[in-house]
């Protein structure tokens, strides 16, 4: 009877001594696959395990920890707080965030495990390295405050738009016109700009955006020479997903969607192809768009300006434009006079420019009143535009600080082109050579230069602008013979 009583008692210490042994592993294969850092400390917080991924974490591998208590680690700066420490105290579960010395930001959770008298025997802290999710969340803040600042820069930009001080408004003709723009500003009517290049339809077009209800929405603005014919519609319409061949997958708002609430500006409206028209005026009417490949319409709520430097009227008359589009834009057209017939202008925008380009070089040129006297005269074919690049050039170029009439480029130079003119003039009649004998001279000249570059008559023809029988008979006239001085 006590032998069976002694090997029933060996067969279960055998038992549990297997068991203990698979409790071992079982403890240790989790140590080993566990993500999270696992520390294991009796209940004074001497550390019985820890997971291998304490080298990665806190420096030092578990054979290191193993054996000290976390007071120790706390005051080498390991744990930094211990969270077995806190547990201790606190009798409950806590969390804590530490910094450890590899640089990790981590989140350890401790929890104590107590006996049946209530008394702490271990405690168990999991360790999550918060370290890419920290750096994610810094990242994702920094963007934050980046978007924020962008969007009251955006706001900030959109109220202030292009404001009067912006916009040189001296002489009558464009004070009238910048009345009437302000009034013009507060309705929703569509509107046109019309006028040589340069003379300022963008800056007038923004200016109206600005003054009206729609200033905080977007402006559109569209250069209709600049997208080519076959993308057109896509762009202004936009199309739905998989609608043709390289179109984005997802399908993509147009144009006129993007200004919804806003305005939509169609600079160059000359260039819209007829295509495109007859779709626009329909969006126009019913304030609405279907995008290419689409079967639904959508309501969209912009204001229409346009702009061009062409005759539309005459376009509509050789059928290049619509004229049912025509009469929707031109429900109020304003014209743009040219610089040359507003010189009172010319002076303002010298001295606004000169003043920014100053500002902007660094520099303090100012202009000799002689200078300015023949910039008023000049006729500015390119209008505000050539003004203000002039302007940009001789601020930089010019080496003295007072910018003399000399310094400005030959074709505007008055003075010059006079005393050129009379130069010519004067020498001619000191050899008392009569104005018919001069032309004569000039044309005898040409027509031998022409002789010299060309084979035949008609390219002589083309070159000089006549038509080929009339240089057969001027080449007679004179008695130049073509080959002998093609040879020459
Ligand atoms: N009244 C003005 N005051 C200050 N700058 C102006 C004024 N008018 C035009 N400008 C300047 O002149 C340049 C040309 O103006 P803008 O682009 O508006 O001309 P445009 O009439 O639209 O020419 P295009 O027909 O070639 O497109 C711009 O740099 C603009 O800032
Ligand atoms: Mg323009």
């Amino acid at each position: 009877m006590l032998s069976l009583n002694k090997k029933l008692f060996e067969s279960s210490v055998i038992f549990m001594e297997e068991q203990l042994q698979f409790l071992e592993i079982e403890l240790n294969a989790i140590l080993q696959a566990s993500k999270d850092n696992i520390v294991i400390t009796d209940g004074k917080g001497n550390v019985l395990r820890a997971s291998p991924n304490c080298i990665s974490i806190y420096g030092k591998g578990s054979s290191y920890l193993i054996g000290k208590s976390v007071y120790e680690l706390e005051a080498e700066n390991i744990f930094l707080p211990s969270v077995t420490k806190k547990v201790l105290t606190e009798r409950k579960e806590v969390q804590v965030m530490q910094h450890t010395p590899t640089g990790r930001t981590v989140m350890a959770t401790g929890f104590p495990v107590c006996n049946d008298l209530d008394e702490i025997i271990r405690v168990i802290s999991f360790s999550y390295d918060l370290t890419e999710i920290q750096c994610l969340k810094e990242d994702y803040e920094e963007l934050r405050t980046r978007m924020e600042r962008y969007q009251s820069e955006i706001q900030e930009l959109r109220e202030r738009g292009q404001s009067k001080e912006d916009i040189v408004i001296q002489s009558k003709s464009i004070q009238r016109i910048w009345q009437l723009l302000q009034r013009v500003a507060k309705s929703d009517a569509s509107v046109v700009f019309l006028g040589e290049s340069g003379v300022g339809k963008n800056v007038f077009a923004r200016a109206l955006h600005k003054g009206s209800h729609r200033k905080t929405e977007t402006f559109i603005e569209v250069n209709c020479g600049a997208i080519p014919e076959s993308l057109f519609e896509s762009e202004m319409f936009g199309y739905e997903a998989g609608s043709f061949t390289g179109a984005n997958k997802k399908g993509k708002p147009g144009l006129i969607e993007i200004a919804d609430k806003g305005t939509l500006f169609l600079d160059e409206i000359g260039e819209l192809p007829l295509s495109v028209q007859a779709k626009l005026l329909k969006a126009i009417q019913e304030k609405k768009v279907t995008r290419v490949g689409g079967v639904y319409s959508k309501s969209i709520n912009f204001r229409l300006i346009a702009s061009t430097n062409q005759d539309l009227e005459e376009m509509v008359k050789q059928g290049k434009f619509r004229q049912d589009l025509f009469y929707r834009l031109n429900v109020i057209s304003i014209t743009i006079p040219p610089l040359r017939e507003r010189k009172e202008d010319i002076v303002m925008l010298v001295h606004y420019y000169l003043k920014k380009f100053n500002e902007k070089y660094e520099t303090s040129k100012y202009f000799h009143s002689t200078t300015i006297e023949e910039l008023v005269d000049y006729e500015w074919p390119g209008n505000v535009r050539e003004l203000q690049n002039i302007i940009e050039r001789l601020v930089i170029t010019t080496e003295t600080r007072t910018i003399y009439p000399d310094s400005l480029p030959f074709h505007i130079q008055r003075e010059h082109q006079q005393n050129m003119d009379n130069w010519y003039v004067e020498e001619l009649e000191e050899r008392g050579t009569s104005l018919q004998e001069a032309l004569e001279e000039v044309e005898i000249r040409w027509l031998k230069r022409a002789v010299r570059q060309y084979k035949t008559t008609y390219e002589m023809a083309e070159y000089l602008g006549l038509n080929q029988s009339n240089v057969v008979r001027k080449l007679k006239k004179y008695g130049i013979n073509a080959k002998s001085h093609r040879n020459a």
